[in-house]
């Protein structure tokens, strides 16, 4: 079940224990469990001492909601960890630009994962591709018996394939849908299990066996339309402001330059909603930039056009998302878990679908305001109101980013 509603007039103007109220009562959590899930971080340091090794503490990142998403027509209220100030602010407000519009539209592919298992000293790569290819039947079977929990819950490996690297080096490349998990652990098993069998039939020596990050199988895809008479502001017209994202998308996608900060932007959303629910986002930034470098130029993963005549903004952005809603630090991570019954418990898609919406909200918001106020007025005003700096800092020069 997803909140009641993500639209809640006057949040931002609550005291912290009023929030968490009525985001218990969206959620349907007693607000306690809020408490106790989120003072002292959600991470007791007993548990982060069992989770890495030479522990000494935890860390703690602000904890907030992004108001106002909906995607697929289903309300979420969306956790968010950042230490930066605006982008919960801004995201909210973009999401109700998009809200006005029907909400965003997403779909996300199988969670597909592959493991690579590379060969070297390969005397005829040509052969050993073939072979690979010829023993598909028999290497799905043994890398099924690898990781049966998977298996028999739907998912587990689905295809093999074999690409000759030149310099004697082959690698087989092993797809497996990894359901609701991201899905790391269980490709690393996978290709263990098949190294040895796939360095035989590719008469070489076996080398690395290791999933591969750029999970291009495994991708989110995210609508925005705006309708322009919504996206008016102080500066500019409705029309005025869409032609401004439009161009700003334009810019990103001639400039690598550009495209990075671009990206950057919608990083920002992403990457609070994958922190905030426990996942790798170590993973999900490496995946993202290679997928923006694919065609050989890094590129935005968003773009934005004014559409049906003038009356409607459209953004659109395809992103993998290998993300996971059981496994990982969730089992271990109170503060994660809470996340996630924010969100409605949602399953790995659903988690990929409005972390995409997320991320492209963010991207709406720094792009109006850059193209009508300028960042400083308009999308980072906020902060200015963040002025908690430690003793040793307010004197100091430290400068909002
Ligand atoms: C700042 O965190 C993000 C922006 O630089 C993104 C952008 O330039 O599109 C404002």
């Amino acid at each position: 079940m997803t909140s009641k509603t993500s639209s809640i007039p006057g949040f931002r103007d609550l005291d912290l224990a009023a929030r968490r109220r009525v985001l218990g009562e969206q959620c349907a959590l007693p607000a306690s469990e809020l408490d106790a899930a989120l003072d002292g971080g959600g991470l007791s340091v007993e548990t982060a001492n069992k989770m890495i090794e030479n522990a000494i503490g935890t860390l703690a990142l602000p904890f907030g909601v992004t108001l106002n998403v909906r995607v697929n027509g289903a309300d979420y209220l969306v956790p968010m960890a950042i230490e930066e100030p605006s982008v919960v602010a801004a995201a909210s407000h973009a999401a109700k630009r998009v809200r006005a519009g029907g909400g965003f539209t997403a779909t996300a592919t199988d969670p597909l994962m592959a493991a690579q298992i590379e060969v070297h000293d390969v005397a005829d790569p040509a052969g050993a591709v073939a072979r690979i290819a010829a023993a598909q039947a028999e290497l799905l079977e043994k890398a099924a018996a690898a990781v049966p929990g998977i298996v028999e819950r739907g998912g587990g490996p689905r295809e093999i394939a074999a690409r000759d690297l030149g310099e004697g080096f082959v690698v087989a490349e092993v797809l497996v849908h990894v359901c609701d998990a991201m899905g790391a652990n269980m490709v690393n098993t996978v290709a263990e299990a098949l190294g040895e069998r796939v360095a035989e039939l590719a008469g070489g020596t076996l080398g690395l066996r290791i999933l591969t990050n750029f999970c291009d199988r495994r991708l989110t895809c995210v609508t925005a339309r705006v309708p322009v008479a919504e996206f008016a502001c102080r500066r500019a017209s409705g029309a005025e402001a869409a032609a401004g994202v439009a161009s700003a998308s334009r810019f990103a996608e001639l400039d690598p330059y550009r495209a990075v900060t671009h990206n950057k932007g919608i990083m920002n959303g992403v990457d609070a909603v994958v922190m905030a629910t426990g996942n790798d986002w170590r993973a999900v930034e490496a995946a993202a930039h290679a997928y923006a470098a694919r065609s050989g130029v890094y590129r935005p993963l968003a773009t934005w056009r004014v559409v049906d005549g003038g009356a409607v903004l459209e953004g659109k952005m395809e992103i993998p998302l290998p993300l996971g809603t059981v496994g990982g630090a969730l089992r271990a991570h109170r503060g994660a878990r809470l996340a996630l019954e924010l969100l409605g418990m949602p399953n790995a898609a659903e988690l990929a679908m409005v972390a995409a919406a997320t991320g492209l909200a963010s991207n709406l918001a720094a792009l109006r305001a850059m193209a009508t106020e300028g960042i400083n007025r308009g999308h980072m005003a906020l902060h200015h109101r963040a002025s908690v700096r430690p003793a040793s800092d307010v004197n100091g020069s430290a400068q909002p980013r």
